[in-house]
């Protein structure tokens, strides 16, 4: 199958292009590079050094492909807020962009990144599909949007399509390029700023006073290898004028003192902390519910918290 792979430069696409290209798919990849690493994408991979804003690019970039799988966008909740237009621009516009690019290609199939921010606070954990959906931030608002968006194409034009939301993604891919692992810049995700932690940078501990058993916000991570192998089934589960909707995690919780717990027998140290107030619209527990995906996917995680600590750990190295 030959698949464009929106955002293959960045963290997660970069993973999917080595891991599927492995498996026999013939991979392109768009990325503008405004957060991701052109040597992130292999030699030998068709790659259009473009944007979603571009509608020749995307041309270009959908030329003889069969299917997307869609991991471009802007996705720092901070920044979302600060510049909400600009998520709305590159997010939704960027994907308008796309799908009708896709229409105008006659490609019919997408897989695409959303995300845990589609819900907001849960009222009930762990989390399915079904929950209600009521985002706290501009990024969150349009992942939803971008659902929704997806959903009418694929009523409106028939297309095959699916959507994954993603809790926590962590872990590194070693390859025979080295390792591919999260090089955000800032970077805002737990695990690589819990292992960088040092005397000068602790690690800031936001809130030790949240209902839960050692009073810090627990998550759902999940391991980005499980996550590609996620992808790929839903490629293959795909379906004319269907878009389902998918929750990928663990099915587990680690609170924040876990993951540093995780971290200091992966260092073996003591990791640096800091504690800080509570951060306004953070809440307490995010844990997804994980059964749709295990039984209509057939996927099923199989790696842990420590093993994402340890390989994000040795692809620091
Ligand atoms: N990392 C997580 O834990 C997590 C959780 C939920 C959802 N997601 C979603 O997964 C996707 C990938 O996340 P990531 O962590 O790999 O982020 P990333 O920033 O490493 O990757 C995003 C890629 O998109 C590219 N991009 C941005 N704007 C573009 C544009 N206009 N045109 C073309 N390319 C553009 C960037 O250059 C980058 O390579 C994102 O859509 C994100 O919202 C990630």
């Amino acid at each position: 199958m030959r698949v464009l792979v929106t955002g293959g430069a960045g963290y997660i696409g970069s993973t999917a292009v080595e891991i599927m290209r492995h498996q026999g798919f013939e991979i392109s990849v768009l990325d503008d590079c405004s957060t991701g690493h052109a040597d992130s994408v292999p030699s030998g991979v068709r790659f259009i050094q473009g944007s979603l804003l571009n509608e020749k690019e995307i041309a270009e970039a959908l030329m003889g492909v069969d299917a997307v799988i869609h991991f471009a966008g802007k996705s720092l909740v901070g920044e979302s807020v600060e510049k909400p237009d600009l998520y709305q621009r590159v997010n939704v516009g960027g994907t308008r962009n796309l799908l009708d690019g896709m229409h105008t290609a006659g490609v019919k199939k997408i897989v695409f990144s959303s995300s845990a921010a589609t819900y907001g606070e849960p009222a009930v954990i762990p989390i399915k599909e079904n929950a209600q959906t009521s985002p706290t931030n501009p990024y969150g608002a349009t992942k939803l949007e971008i659902d929704h968006m997806i959903h009418a194409e694929s009523e409106i034009r028939n297309i095959a399509a699916v959507s994954l939301r993603y809790f926590n993604v962590a872990g590194a891919l070693n390859c025979d390029r080295g390792w591919l692992s999260e090089r955000h810049n800032p970077e805002t995700h737990l695990i690589p700023n819990v292992l960088r932690s040092s005397g000068e940078t602790p690690v800031r501990i936001f809130g030790g006073d949240w209902p839960t058993p050692d009073g810090t916000c627990i998550r759902d991570y999940v391991h980005v290898i499980d996550l590609i192998d996620a992808h790929i089934k839903a490629l293959n589960s795909l379906e004319l004028g269907v878009h389902e909707i998918y929750n990928l995690g663990s099915g587990d919780g680690y609170s924040v003192r876990q993951v540093i717990a995780a971290a200091a027998r992966a260092k073996g140290q003591e990791i640096p902390t800091i504690d800080s107030p509570r951060r306004t619209g953070d809440p307490a527990v995010l844990i997804a519910d994980i059964s749709k995906a295990k039984s209509i996917l057939g996927w099923s995680p199989s790696r842990g918290i420590d093993e994402m600590v340890s390989d994000t750990l040795a692809s620091f190295n």
